[in-house]
């Protein structure tokens, strides 16, 4: 029997599935919303991911079927279930990375921004626990709106006297994940060789694609790239009004989730790694967050490596994101304060 049924999902990217030749010293991730859209088929991959020992389960519903679902998967990730506030300090004590796609996705006709008065509260009260119960652990923010989002927490661990800007992430991977595929269907590229960077962050017009780096180096008409930039911004919306009513994106997220984090474990054992992540940055002039290429390793983020190149049509993509960033910035700064 193969014991590789995944084995077709392996990329060049480092994917999920490559295996692993040093053994780490059990490494845990929890995972905070498990039992949501996002959170099962996230919950899904990382119980296939090597580099994870322990899988620790919360949410405020549903976390023991879930939990009990996953167990039976014959691959060496332990699952744990934990359910309601009771329980949080325990699901995300010792861990080493903490995933949180906890809080309510969009319906049609909704922005990122109209998710704030839910969500803003519930990534709060996360944080605050990890503040306290895993003060050290990496943290990678799914829960929209993400420019806002990344903010509270950076605020939250102030107040808690456990800042450290290297921990704390703003998971932008499905952006660069589309960017990706709608590039490689486009030029006829092999999407699992196709690399773009995707800057800014993570709500419309701050998305920013710089097809200029795009790897493969491939050319675009100008009429190419006023199209293709708003369809990757616009992203996440086709997948909202096409479920109508049913949600946002899980599915690609999930494996954007699972990717994205896998990143950060292979950083924390040395194997540094870069990603694109939205995270506390002096990368961009007039902003305190923006998302760009960082290498992870250790201690989170070990570099920001910045924009980089880019064209005339980009930079006023990146200018015109600015003020924009700027009032998710402080729309959580001032929910904390
Ligand atoms: P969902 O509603 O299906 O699942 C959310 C889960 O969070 C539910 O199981 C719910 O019980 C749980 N939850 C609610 N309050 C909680 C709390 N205080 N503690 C722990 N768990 C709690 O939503 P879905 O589709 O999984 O989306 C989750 C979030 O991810 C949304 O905010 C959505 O906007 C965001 N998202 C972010 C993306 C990104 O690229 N960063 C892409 C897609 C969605």
């Amino acid at each position: 029997l193969s014991r590789h049924p995944l084995g077709s999902f392996e990329s060049h990217r480092g994917g999920l599935w490559e295996s692993v030749r040093h053994s780490s010293s059990s490494p845990k991730v929890a995972l905070l919303g498990a039992s949501g859209g996002i959170g099962q088929p996230l919950g899904l991959l990382l119980k296939q991911d090597k580099l994870i020992a322990n899988l620790a389960l919360y949410d405020v519903v549903n976390t023991p079927g879930v939990a009990a679902d996953l167990s039976h998967i014959d691959t060496n990730a332990k699952v744990s279930a934990y359910t309601g506030s009771g329980e949080l300090h325990a699901a995300v004590e010792g861990a080493d990375v903490v995933v949180i796609p906890a809080g309510v996705p969009r319906k049609p006709g909704m922005t990122r921004d109209d998710l704030f008065n839910t969500n803003a509260g519930i990534v709060r009260d996360l944080v605050a626990a990890i503040a306290k119960a895993s003060p050290k652990a990496l943290i990678a923010i799914i829960t929209n709106p993400v420019n806002s989002t990344v903010p509270i927490a950076y605020e939250v661990l102030k107040k808690a006297g456990v800042y450290d800007k290297r921990r704390v992430f703003g998971v932008t991977t499905l952006d660069v994940v589309r960017a990706q595929a709608f590039v490689a269907e486009l030029k006829g590229l092999d999407a699992s060789k196709t690399t773009v960077p995707v800057i800014g962050g993570h709500a419309g017009i701050t998305i920013i694609p710089l097809l200029s780096q795009v790897k493969p180096a491939t050319k675009f008409t100008d009429d190419e790239i006023k199209k293709l930039t708003p369809r990757i911004q616009d992203a996440g919306t086709e997948v909202v009004n096409a479920k109508a009513g049913a949600g946002s994106a899980t599915l690609s997220m999930a494996l954007a989730g699972a990717r994205f984090t896998n990143a950060l474990l292979r950083g924390l054992k040395g194997e540094n790694n870069v990603q694109c992540s939205y995270v506390a940055s002096d990368a961009v002039k007039g902003v305190e967050y923006f998302s760009t290429p960082v290498e992870l390793g250790p201690n989170g983020v070990e570099k920001i490596l910045g924009v980089g190149k880019v064209s005339a049509y980009e930079q006023q993509l990146i200018d015109a994101a600015v003020s924009e960033l700027n009032k998710n910035v402080q729309k959580g700064v001032a929910f904390v304060k």
